[in-house]
């Protein structure tokens, strides 16, 4: 039995509230469709028996399990390349001689579904910029969904998986195959260490960021929620640090605190360096006033040739 509006509009609203993910009018047959499986896991006979019991009593577990259907994980491997073009040729070579003097690198991968967009990353590290091997690398992937982190920790994808956007070269080079699925080797998957994180919530424990990856997550919210997310990674993001979105998304009519830089075939965002104070510029002036009346510029200068 198909819901009511009212009873899609409740389900929808609790998505919302939980993740954040805006679902349209149009959106009900999703919906309906993508939570069949958690009415039947918990014993009901129907979806709109799953919500109107519901309607009845709050069940944290089963807004839970509807808000884990109703995300989207698609990914795969070295996802629309550009990027990755980006980080071998522009973004690694800068922030390594940028770090040289404390070899300390932190990369997040926000929304990292089943982990090939952070394990595409760490390939790029490990074939590309082997001395990092030996600097501190804190990188950190994190989702919402449980399902996904579950499976990215494993590192275990089927053929269709790696089938997608994966060299054969790299999946030879760093995966095994166990007769079933390819397997990551290990020096490869524990580069990366998977927790969970809700994009809406306070992000503890997140440290100072070198280069952020936040793709094809944001178009799923509303405005203010871009906002909100995009004014945290502004709070962490450091000053040369860099951040990526995905190719439909944009920081533009969000957070005018973000610089657009195109790099090769794409384009990446720094923040905007800050404006000097009023203080700082008028001293910047009276500096500027005092050099103009001294001769040869400096007050060295008049010494030297007199
Ligand atoms: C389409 S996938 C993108 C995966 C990867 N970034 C890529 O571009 O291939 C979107 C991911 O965002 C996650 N997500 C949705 N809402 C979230 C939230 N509020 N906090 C954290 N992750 C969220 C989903 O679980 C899903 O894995």
């Amino acid at each position: 039995m198909n819901l009511t509006f009212d009873q899609y509009d409740f389900a929808r609203r609790i998505v919302r509230q939980q993740c954040g993910i805006v679902l349209d009018d149009n959106k009900q047959f999703l919906l309906e469709t993508r939570i069949i499986p958690v009415a039947r896991q918990h014993g009901f006979g129907s979806i709109a028996e799953l919500i109107s019991s519901m309607q009845k009593r709050r069940r944290l577990d089963l807004e839970a399990d509807i808000t884990e259907a109703l995300t989207t994980n698609e990914t795969y491997f070295f996802r629309d390349v550009h990027p990755f073009d980006a980080l071998k040729t522009v973004v690694l070579p800068e922030l390594i001689k940028a770090r040289s003097a404390e070899r300390r690198l932190s990369i997040w991968c926000g929304a990292s579904s089943t982990g090939q967009e952070p394990y595409s990353m760490a390939m790029l590290l490990y074939d590309e910029f082997p001395q990092l091997l030996s600097w501190k690398v804190d990188f950190i992937a994190t989702d919402y969904s449980e399902e996904t982190l579950q499976r990215a920790r494993e590192g275990a994808y089927n053929q269709l998986e790696v089938n997608r956007g994966l060299p054969a070269h790299k999946l030879t080079k760093h995966f095994t195959y166990d007769g079933v699925v390819w397997r990551l080797k290990d020096r490869l998957r524990k580069m990366v260490q998977f927790r969970h994180l809700n994009l809406l919530k306070p992000w503890p424990g997140m440290p100072k960021l070198d280069l952020v990856f936040l793709r094809n997550v944001l178009i799923y919210f509303d405005l203010p929620t871009k906002q909100a997310i995009l004014g945290k990674i502004r709070d962490r993001l450091q000053p040369d640090g860099f951040l990526f979105l995905g190719a439909a998304e944009t920081t533009m009519n969000i957070d005018n605190e973000f610089q657009r830089r195109s790099v090769g075939r794409t384009s990446c965002y720094h923040l905007v360096p800050p404006k000097p104070s009023p203080v700082a510029l008028a001293a910047a002036a009276a500096a500027a006033s005092a050099a103009a009346r001294t001769p040869f510029g400096s007050p060295f200068g008049q010494r030297a040739f007199s």
